[in-house]
Order: structure tokens, then C-alpha cells, then sequence
């Protein structure tokens, strides 16, 4: 159940825009931080710690409560495994949620990485789902710091959500893929082509 098409009603002009099972899938090059979703996916650390990349920006842009939060999920559970998520509030962010996902670290590719990047993926989902989400925007997890490589990294994003969307028809309406970088922003849609999504 996919149509292809230009976004209309989308974001911005010119994003990508493919519904999947009723849900509308847009590509977009910007700030996540600025995303006027639900839910923005942070790509963070196990010990949800902070750091730097997309962490780093929405822990300042949103203010100190998403880590408070933060150190209360590390207190309780001691914080997140590779590829599950848990969630915060968003602070001064326009979204209403942060969903906190720690992605793999690349180690040549050998050691379960693209697993667990679409645990990422699923876990996020699941959540959206609980928590009735009807819009989400996720930036390209492990692609920074983690040195996943960028294409297999699109491929699986886009594969992950469109298996699960298919799968879990819900509240979900929106989600979107926010890279910050051109080069990603261009392989996300060379990807979405080349995999007949
Ligand atoms: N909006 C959207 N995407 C962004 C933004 C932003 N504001 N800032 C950075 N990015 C992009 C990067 O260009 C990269 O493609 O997010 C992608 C993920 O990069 P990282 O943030 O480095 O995340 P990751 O590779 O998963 O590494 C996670 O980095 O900062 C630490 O605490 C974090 O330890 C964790 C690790």
C-alpha cells in the first residue's frame, strides 16, 4: 500500500513524500531540534549522557529538563541499551516528546550493528505506539559519532519503518527523516529510489 509522490501538503517544498500504509514519509534536510512533531528521535549514548552531534542539540535547545530526566531514567533502569529507546520530555522544544535510542557503534559490521540500528528503529515505533503518537521525526542514527556508513544506514532506516508501518497500521500519520547534512539528505532519497519503497 505505497504511493509515490511530491510532497503537496508536506514540510517544505521539494521534500520526498511517500505514503506507507496511510502514513505519510517525508525527507528532510534541517535541524531535528526545530521539528514541530510529537516525538524527535535522539540518537544518545547507553548512559544517556549527553554528548555531542544530535544529543548535544537538543539538550540545548531544550533546556536542562530533558536531562533530569535523563539521570532519573539512569537512576531507575541505569539508563538505555543499544537499540532499545525510552522517552523524555521535549523542555523548550516544540515537539512533545524526546525518544532517547542509543544506536551501534560501527565495528566493521560483524558485530550485529544493523540489528541492532533497526532495534533503533522498531524500539522508537513501539513507543510512538504506546504513547499515541501520531508524528515523528528521526535524524540518521549512528551516522555521526558511531561511524555507521551512511547508505547502509539509510537503507536500513527506510527499510525498518516501512516493514513496521506496514505491519502496525495505528495512530501514527507522519514520520519524518531529518538529516542535517546534505550528503545524507541526498542519499536518504537516493536510497528511497533505489529500493522501490
Ligand atoms: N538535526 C538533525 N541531524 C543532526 C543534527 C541536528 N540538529 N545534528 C547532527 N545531526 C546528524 C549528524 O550529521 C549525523 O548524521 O545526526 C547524525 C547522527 O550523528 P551523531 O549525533 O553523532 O549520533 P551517533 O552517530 O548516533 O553517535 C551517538 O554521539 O553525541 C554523542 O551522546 C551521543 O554518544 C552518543 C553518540
Amino acid at each position: 500500500m505505497m504511493e509515490r509522490g511530491k510532497a503537496e501538503s508536506g514540510p517544505e517544498a521539494g521534500s520526498a513524500n511517500i505514503i506507507v500504509a496511510g502514513v505519510a514519509v517525508y525527507l528532510q534536510k534541517g535541524d531535528i531540534t526545530r521539528q514541530r512533531v510529537e516525538a524527535i528521535v535522539n540518537a544518545a549514548n547507553t548512559s544517556l549522557a549527553g554528548g555531542g552531534g544530535v544529543d548535544g542539540a537538543i539538550h540545548r535547545a531544550g533546556g536542562p529538563s530533558i536531562m533530569e530526566e535523563c539521570n532519573e531514567i539512569r537512576k531507575q533502569r541505569g539508563g538505555v541499551a543499544t537499540g532499545e529507546a525510552v522517552y523524555t520530555s521535549a523542555g523548550r522544544l516544540p515537539a512533545t516528546y524526546v525518544f532517547h535510542t542509543a544506536g551501534p557503534v560501527w565495528h566493521g559490521g560483524k558485530n550485529g550493528e544493523g540489528r541492532l540500528l533497526a532495534e533503533c528503529y522498531r524500539s522508537c515505533l513501539q513507543l510512538a505506539e504506546r504513547l499515541e503518537v501520531t508524528s515523528i521525526s528521526f535524524p540518521a542514527i549512528s551516522t555521526g559519532v558511531y561511524d555507521f556508513p551512511k547508505q547502509k544506514a539509510a537503507e536500513i532506516a527506510l527499510q525498518t519503518v516501512q516493514k513496521w508501518l506496514n505491519k502496525h497500521p495505528g495512530k501514527l500519520k507522519e514520520v519524518r527523516f531529518v538529516n542535517f547534512e546534505e550528503e545524507n539528505h541526498r542519499l536518504y532519497l537516493e536510497v528511497l529510489q533505489s529500493l522501490d519503497i
